[in-house]
């Protein structure tokens, strides 16, 4: 049996990476890693400090001072920015666009990469993101790209929204989720692709539940052999 083993879970937006990864390190007690959460708190860094997220030169100069972790608390995972709790500010549909904006710097790329890099060799992990497979760990023990139509991931997002009471427009969220789909698989650097040996699940017509349960049984097929 390995020691200690990564589990890369890729794909675009709103493809349910984050509900699965969670639930799949959960079961094993794996330590969950959202790679777009650092993204996310980045772009939040960066507009707090008055910087344009399009900014490369602007970005860079900030990455020195930027300091993020993830802090336990009880169940939940809570998102750090220096001393403040940012967990609830970064999911706005804004500042996933500036994530995917200032995710295009490869100064950016290179100093989250490192830092997800030195997070996966301490302990057993689930990570995902958009890169983890090709790039962050190609060596990853099982890796996953999780797809599914546009309007489904635009439609999974609204009734996020309203469930959090909070008002959406489906037809502008799809519009978003296709900005984000091109901006993630069209930059230069570590674009958002399936790595050839990743299993693709499409989650579109299957409940998130029956995908946790196939992911569980490729990691465990892979611990055990
Ligand atoms: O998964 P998410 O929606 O929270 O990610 C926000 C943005 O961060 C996404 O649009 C692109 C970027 N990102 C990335 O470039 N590489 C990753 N590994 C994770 C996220």
């Amino acid at each position: 049996m390995q020691e200690s083993i990564a589990v890369a879970i890729d794909g675009p937006a709103a493809a349910g990476k984050s509900t699965v990864a969670k639930k799949v390190a959960g079961y094993f007690n794996y330590l969950y890693i959202d790679t777009g959460a650092m993204y996310r708190a980045f772009a939040w860094y960066a507009v707090q400090n008055g910087v344009d997220p399009a900014s490369e030169k602007e970005t860079r100069e900030l990455l020195p001072s930027f300091a993020m972790d993830f802090q336990r608390k009880g169940k939940a995972q809570r998102v750090f920015v220096g001393q403040e709790d940012v967990t609830e500010a970064i999911r706005t549909k804004e500042m996933g666009l500036y994530a995917s904006a200032v995710a295009v710097h490869p100064p950016v790329r290179h100093h989250l990469v490192a830092l997800q890099r030195e997070m996966a060799a301490q302990r057993a992990v689930v990570m995902d993101g958009r890169d983890i497979g090709t790039n962050v760990l190609p060596n990853a023990d099982v890796k996953i790209f999780l797809v599914a139509s546009p309007e489904e991931r635009a439609e999974r997002r609204w009734k996020e929204y309203q469930s959090k009471g909070q008002d959406a427009d489906l037809a502008l969220l799809l519009e978003d989720i296709r900005k984000r789909d091109k901006q993630d698989m069209e930059r230069k650097v570590a674009p958002l692709k399936k790595a050839s040996d990743a299993i693709e699940v499409d989650t579109t017509a299957m409940p998130l539940d029956d995908v946790v349960a196939r992911i569980v049984q490729v990691v465990k097929q892979k611990v055990a052999s």
